[in-house]
């Protein structure tokens, strides 16, 4: 898929077919989260891949609004050391990996991790060490659903030299 199509089409996916996903796949799309920006190149971001069902389903249980995880074939975590831009470079690498997994032919969706109650407890989930910050869940599989969000227009949100 040309890139700009595929940047232009990505949408937030909430309901997902069962069929597998290769690992290859999801090496792939998070290699694109590994390739994103990041404040003085310091890449503080580890990326855990989980499709082991009992697991994605607590990590489902432990969200607010993510309980499609427990349906998708894979959850994407991204957690960042606690540098001073890892909430930046950390929603880099997100939207790469979704921008990625559309790439791909795949769903997917972004699942709030930073500033929520249950951050800490999702990384105990996934043993990751104290001192990183979950920035992100990430739900990616097939799906068949082809979402139409409202979106704001670019005349209403892009001006030319001056506000
Ligand atoms: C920081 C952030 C947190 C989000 N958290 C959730 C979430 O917890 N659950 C969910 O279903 N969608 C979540 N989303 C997805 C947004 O709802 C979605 O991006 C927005 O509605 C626009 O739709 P689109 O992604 O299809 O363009 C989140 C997106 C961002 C950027």
């Amino acid at each position: 898929m040309d890139a700009i199509a595929c940047l232009k089409t990505r949408r937030s996916v909430r309901l997902y077919k069962k069929d597998n996903v290769s690992r290859d796949i999801i090496e792939d799309i998070v290699d694109c989260g590994r390739l994103a920006a990041s404040a003085i190149n310091i890449q503080p971001w580890v990326f855990v891949a989980v499709d082991d069902a009992e697991l994605r389903q607590r990590l489902a249980d432990t969200t607010d609004h993510g309980k499609f995880i427990a349906d998708a074939p894979w959850c994407v975590a991204v957690f960042c050391r606690s540098v001073k831009y890892y909430l930046e470079d950390g929603s880099a690498a997100t939207q790469n990996i979704l921008n990625a997994a559309r790439a791909h032919g795949l769903g997917s969706c972004w699942v709030a991790g930073d500033k929520k109650p249950y951050a800490a407890r999702i990384g105990e989930l996934l043993g990751v060490p104290p001192d990183h910050r979950l920035v992100s869940l990430i739900a990616i599989g097939h799906t068949t659903e082809v979402p139409s969000p409202e979106k704001l227009q670019l005349r209403d949100v892009l001006r030319w030299n001056r506000y």
